[in-house]
C-alpha cells in the first residue's frame, strides 16, 4: 500500500513509518519538516498538500500538540489553540483527505489515554483527545467508497517518558503502539477507537 503517515519523524510517527515500510509499504513522511512539508493547524496548508500528492491507500496522523496545565491556569489560548492544533488539524485531515484516498482505503487519527483515564492536570488534553474518539466513531459512518476510519489512543510512551525525566512510567514502547496502527490499516474495521495500553501481537 502507499500510505502518507504526517507525523512521521515524531515519537509515535517514526515507529508507525518504520514499522510499514519493514511490512513493504511505501510510505510518504510528512511534518512540517517532512519529505511531504504540511502544517496540519492551518487548513490551507493541508488542502495544498493533498492537492500536490498522488492518491495513496492510507492516511495516518500522529502529529496535534494539545496544551498541558491545571483547569485555573489555563488561558483561553490554551483551549483554542489546542482544538486548533489536534483536533481540527485531525478533522480536517479527514475532510480535505477523502478525495485523496483510493477506494476501501483508510485513516487512522491519534488521540491519547487521558480521554479516558486523565490525571490532574490535563482537562485540555483529555477534552481534545475525547473529541478526536468521538469524531473518528461517527465520522466513519459517513465516509463513501467503502472509506474506514480509526483512531489510535496511545497510553505514555516509553521513549517520552524517559524524555521527560519518567523512566519507568511509560506503559509501552513506540514500536508495540505502532503495531495497532498496522493493524487498522491493514484490517477492515472502521470507526473503532484502539486503547493501546494493552499491548497488541501482530498476526
Ligand atoms: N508520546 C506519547 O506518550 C503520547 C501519548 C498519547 C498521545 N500522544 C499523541 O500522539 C501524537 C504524537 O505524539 P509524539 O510523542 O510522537 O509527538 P512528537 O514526538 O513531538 O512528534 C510530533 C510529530 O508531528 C510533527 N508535527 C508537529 N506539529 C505539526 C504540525 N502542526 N503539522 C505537521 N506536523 C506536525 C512533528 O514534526 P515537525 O516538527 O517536523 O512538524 C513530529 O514529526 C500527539 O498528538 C500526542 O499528543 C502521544
Amino acid at each position: 500500500m502507499r500510505i502518507i503517515v504526517i507525523g512521521a519523524g515524531g515519537t509515535i510517527g517514526s515507529a508507525v513509518a518504520d514499522l510499514l515500510v519493514a511490512r513493504a509499504h511505501e510510505v510518504l513522511r510528512a511534518s512540517r519538516s517532512g519529505d511531504v512539508e504540511v502544517d496540519t493547524s492551518s487548513p490551507q496548508s493541508l488542502q495544498s498538500m493533498f492537492s500536490r500528492i498522488d492518491p495513496v491507500d492510507a492516511v495516518v496522523c500522529c502529529a496535534g500538540d494539545a496544551t498541558f496545565g491545571p483547569l485555573l491556569d489555563l488561558t483561553d489560548d490554551a483551549f483554542v489553540s489546542s482544538i486548533r492544533a489536534k483536533l481540527m488539524a485531525q478533522v480536517n485531515v479527514v475532510r480535505f483527505g477523502v478525495s485523496k484516498v483510493r477506494d476501501g482505503g483508510s485513516f487512522t487519527l491519534t488521540s491519547g489515554a487521558f480521554a479516558s483515564q486523565p490525571w490532574p492536570g490535563v482537562p485540555v488534553v483529555a477534552m481534545v483527545n475525547g473529541a478526536i474518539e468521538s469524531f473518528g466513531r461517527a465520522a466513519a459512518m459517513d465516509l463513501p467508497r467503502n472509506l474506514r476510519l480509526n483512531v489510535v489512543s496511545p497510553p505514555l510512551i516509553e521513549e517520552t517518558a524517559a524524555k521527560m525525566g519518567m523512566p519507568g512510567q511509560g506503559a509501552i514502547s513506540a514500536a508495540v503502539n505502532a503495531e495497532a496502527y498496522i493493524t487498522l490499516i491493514e484490517g477492515n474495521e472502521t470507526g473503532t477507537v484502539v486503547y493501546t495500553a494493552a499491548s497488541i501481537t501482530l498476526a
